[in-house]
């Protein structure tokens, strides 16, 4: 089997880079990535680099005719590369357009020329519903993305779901919702307040705090693409599914939970909440259940444990990052403003 990962680079890209690499020895694994801010080599194990099951291609997912010749030397695709901040969307929209829309066009072009190719793993995003009208939030939830990251997430994915109908793409659509785990940047809610509790410094939270996410340790979500990877082809192609926990917890209870687990002296200051927030998240996950049985199994205290250690052992990762703690986004004025 030759697995493509797009954005195999990032966070959870990499995260099941090297949860397959182990789980299938007898799988290539070729990863595309720009190595964007994003994107980290040092996110891959050694023992994976020096691995010849492992190629890695430095190039862009808009590069139709490298994207095309890849994809036409794989069997399944799974393409998670994007643009992923909200706040930076907020202040630079137009590469996130450029990535997730025009990239996610390039690879499902790609696929609608490759007929041999078994199947298309799009990594879409809870953010595409906005706040839940209703809870939990199945697939057939409203889509009304309330940021440009949610939006041009919502493009690509009905992008990928009209090549599905018009041309038969052999495509899986994946929604996962909040993840964390080892390897997030530290622009990403989870992992900075895990940094400030351990520097001692203020925990800054936008608005009250109140607003809900679902959040899923990324090796549940591994195990969950890992699954529709396998399941038999009619159970899941050309359909839509949340990954998610069916438990939601407001960011004041994230970091006060991350203050007491790392018992630190840390205090919590509120700032102007951001434009866009979804006040509200909380997924079903009937329908990947049913499919091919997936359920959750690390529960927010552990996967915060678990997430937690990985920092403290990880020093030197993320203080290469502590420069980008402050991320910046245009008001409503336009002025840029950093947060
Ligand atoms: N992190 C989450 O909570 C979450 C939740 C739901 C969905 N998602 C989706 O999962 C996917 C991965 O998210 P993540 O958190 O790992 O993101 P990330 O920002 O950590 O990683 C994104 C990766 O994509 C690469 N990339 C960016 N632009 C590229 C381009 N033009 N060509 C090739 N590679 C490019 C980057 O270098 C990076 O390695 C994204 O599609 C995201 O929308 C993430």
């Amino acid at each position: 089997m030759r697995v493509l990962v797009t954005g195999g680079a990032g966070f959870i890209g990499s995260n099941f880079v090297e949860y397959l690499w182990k789980r299938y020895p007898h799988y290539k694994i070729v990863v595309l990535d720009a190595l964007t801010y994003a994107g980290n080599p040092d996110n891959f194990p050694q023992s994976l680099k020096n691995s010849d099951r492992f190629t890695f291609w430095q190039g862009d997912v808009r590069d139709h005719a490298l994207v095309q010749d890849l994809v036409s030397r794989a069997d399944v695709v799974v393409h998670f590369a994007a643009e992923t901040h909200v706040a930076r969307s907020i202040f630079d929209d137009r590469k996130f357009y450029e990535t997730d829309v025009l990239g996610t066009h390039a690879v499902a072009s790609a696929v609608m020329r490759s007929p041999h190719l078994d199947r298309f793993i799009h990594i879409s995003t809870s953010e595409v519903y906005g706040s839940a009208r209703r809870v939990p939030m199945d697939e057939a939830h409203p889509l009304e993305p309330t940021t440009p990251y949610a939006s041009a997430k919502c493009g690509a994915d009905r992008l990928v779901y009209s090549y599905h109908i018009t041309y038969g793409i052999p495509s899986v659509i994946v929604r996962p919702f909040n993840n964390y785990g080892p390897r997030q940047h530290l622009e990403k809610v989870i992992p900075r307040f895990i940094v400030k509790a351990l520097q001692k410094e203020e925990l800054i939270v936008h608005g009250r705090g109140e607003h809900t996410r679902d959040w899923i340790y990324v090796t549940d979500t591994c195990k969950a693409i890992d699954l529709l990877l396998h399941a038999p082809k009619d159970k899941v192609v050309g359909k839509v599914f949340n990954v998610g926990t069916g438990r939601e917890t407001s960011v004041i209870e994230i970091a006060r939970l991350l203050l007491e687990l790392i018992d630190s002296p840390s205090g919590i200051t509120l700032v102007k909440d951001r434009p866009g927030q979804v006040s509200r998240h909380r997924a079903s996950y009937q329908a990947i259940e049913s499919a091919v049985g997936w359920r959750p199994q690390v529960s927010i205290e552990e996967g915060l444990k678990e997430t937690i250690e990985w920092y403290k052992g990880h020093g030197d990762w993320w203080k290469k990052l502590l420069w980008m703690l402050k991320v910046p986004f245009r008001n409503e004025k336009g002025e840029a403003i950093w947060l």
